[in-house]
């Protein structure tokens, strides 16, 4: 594996790899990365002749300076588990690379950031779409892997890519859980012992709420996560949502859509945390 701290040194390797007919895959991180990474990484490096991993923890993406500022980074760890999962390049940009000027770019992803993330985040998306545009102009991969976790982001940057006009896959993967449920992020690690001891449970009651589809109604779907959520002083929900899978806008009936997810973030102590689960989905 080699690593790669500017754009003209990546776009040199990635023309000669086309140039040889190679197979390009990107997968974007932001670093202090975990299984739920290492799994993304190593489906691009099975799926792809050249698998770039960028970790790169980008400002204009946070609406809350304290998270930038605490927002881990364990670069040393991550080159280990890049080297070991197969990566070709780990891309390891600095900011003045990356933003060697203000971006000044504002996109328009309509009702689709709006909602959830969009709702209580103002400007993350956008700063999501400036640094995903950037990386996918610089490496034009095949096709570009992303997390579950991160739903509403996916529906972005498939968005992007359309508007763009770019030829790039997006590979949505599977979230991965640790043994008692939670999600996988970056963040699970600033959670103290008695936070990380709850924090399942915000995976624990999204799975509980499986079972109400389709006898219970959405309404009661939303209070039973909603409640038990706010039952413990240690939670503070921003929300639960009951959403069509493509839009994102909120369903009132099982019926609504063949496409289903819900969709929570919620604090544990001071640590933001975001999970989903799929209620229905459409057999492709
Ligand atoms: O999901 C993330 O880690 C980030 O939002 C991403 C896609 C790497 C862009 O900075």
């Amino acid at each position: 594996m080699e690593t790669i701290y500017t754009i003209a040194e990546l776009q040199k390797k990635i023309i000669s790899g086309k140039a040889a007919g190679k197979k390009v895959g990107l997968v974007p991180t932001m670093g202090a990365l975990h299984s739920g990474h290492i799994s993304l990484v190593k489906r691009c490096v099975n799926e792809n002749d050249i698998c770039v991993v960028s970790v790169f923890v980008n400002p204009t993406q946070f609406n809350d300076k304290d998270d930038l500022i605490n927002y881990p980074r364990t670069p040393q760890e991550d080159k280990k588990l890049l080297e070991n999962a197969g990566c070709t390049y780990v891309f390891m940009p600095s900011i003045e690379e990356m933003y060697p000027e203000p971006d000044t770019r504002i996109f328009n992803f309509g009702t689709l950031e709006t909602v959830m993330e969009g709702g209580f985040r103002p400007g993350h998306f956008n700063g999501v779409a400036q640094i995903v545009s950037k990386l996918f102009y610089a490496v034009l991969p095949d096709c570009a892997y992303f997390g579950q976790k991160d739903f509403q982001q996916i529906s972005i940057i498939r968005e992007m890519v359309k508007q763009l006009g770019l030829q790039i896959e997006i590979k949505s993967c599977p979230i991965v859980r640790e043994a008692d449920g939670l999600a996988m992020s970056s963040r699970n690690r600033r959670l103290t012992p008695e936070q990380r001891e709850k924090a399942p449970q915000i995976a624990q009651f999204l799975f509980k709420s499986l079972a109400f589809v389709p006898e219970k109604s959405i309404q009661e779907t939303l209070e039973f996560v909603k409640t038990n959520l706010s039952s413990d002083s240690i939670f503070k929900l921003d929300y639960f949502e009951i959403v069509d899978g493509y839009t994102l806008q909120p369903v009132s009936d099982w019926k609504d859509s063949n496409d289903i997810v819900g969709c929570v973030a919620v604090y544990c102590g001071p640590i933001r945390l975001i999970d989903n689960i799929v209620y229905k989905q459409h057999a492709d």
